[in-house]
């Protein structure tokens, strides 16, 4: 039973300057809704209700986002259309829970997730990366295969060749359709090196051992310590999975990947209101 999904929010996000000097990356809205809302959404429909986020120096705005804003709630009191607006956030206010641990150093992705251990205790949990935004309820299917093989999933997509140094890749074997039992794994590599292409995107189900082996990993590409990495020993130890996921991933970090995901996501809104009238 998955029942947490963290969140590594710590993150410099580069790739949005000057957008993110002073507010996450993870804020930034597509249409009307900052991008951690679809991440949580996603989880909902997973039937996770508790949330651990990684954050860092000016992320505050995570906090305040997650939590009431009685100001605000007391101002458009009486205006229907626009408490509906905040309704399903209030909703998700309340049925959830957040909790809070700041990575001091931003030492990578791996270091994130285990800077996330005292929220998630010997428990399998889910990573998110919010600028990952995925249409399809990705989290749902990996948790579905999580029952099934109690193992660590990481979810892949196929990607062009060329683009293969902007992931961490993996190899395996088909076991079923879409599903690959991992034998390699590499962290960006140039498209000559890399094993296939198919690359990991930010959803992850991890089994709690991978702390001692992240405790473990050295610092790997880029001087961080990297997720990737931690994965390839668990693979070797036992087994990990490499999940295509049915669904579409936006790649939000990037501005091209944002720009499409908000005309998606605009279009389909448009849509919906024009159908209820
Ligand atoms: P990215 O590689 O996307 O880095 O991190 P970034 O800093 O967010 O963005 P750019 O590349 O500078 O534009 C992948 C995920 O891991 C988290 C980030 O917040 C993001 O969700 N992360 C990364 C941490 O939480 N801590 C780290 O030390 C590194």
């Amino acid at each position: 039973m998955i029942k947490k999904c963290i969140f590594p929010a710590a993150g410099y996000g580069t790739r949005f300057l000057p957008a993110t000097k002073s507010i996450p990356k993870e804020m930034l809205p597509v249409v009307n809704k900052p991008l951690i809302h679809y991440g949580i959404e996603e989880a909902n429909k997973a039937g996770i209700k508790e949330f651990g986020f990684v954050t860092g120096r000016s992320k505050r705005a995570i906090e305040d986002y997650l939590d009431y804003a009685p100001e605000v709630e007391q101002s458009i009191k009486g205006s229907k259309s626009k408490e509906k607006l905040l309704e399903d956030t209030t909703k998700m206010i309340e049925e959830c829970t957040f909790t809070y641990v700041r990575q001091k150093e931003m030492k990578g992705l791996g270091h994130a997730i285990l800077t996330a251990e005292p929220l998630v205790g010997n428990n399998p949990f889910a990573v998110v990366l919010a600028d990952d935004l995925c249409e399809g309820n990705v989290l749902s299917q990996m948790v579905k295969l999580y029952n099934k093989f109690k193992c660590s999933i990481v979810a892949i997509e196929e990607v062009p060749k060329e683009e293969t140094s902007k992931y961490g890749v993996i190899a395996g074997k088909e076991i079923e359709n879409g599903v690959f039992m991992i034998n390699n794994m590499v962290e960006k590599p140039e498209p000559k090196n890399a094993p296939s292409n198919l690359a990991i995107i930010g959803r992850y189900i991890l089994t709690p051992d991978i702390f001692n082996i992240l405790r473990d990993t050295k610092a790997g590409k880029g001087g961080e310590i990297q997720i990737t990495d931690a994965l390839l020993e668990q693979a070797k130890n036992g087994m990990v999975i490499g999940y295509k996921f049915k669904g579409k991933r936006f790649d939000c970090g990037s501005v091209d990947g944002f720009i499409e995901a908000t005309n998606h996501f605009y279009n389909k809104i448009k849509k919906n209101n024009n159908s209820e009238k």
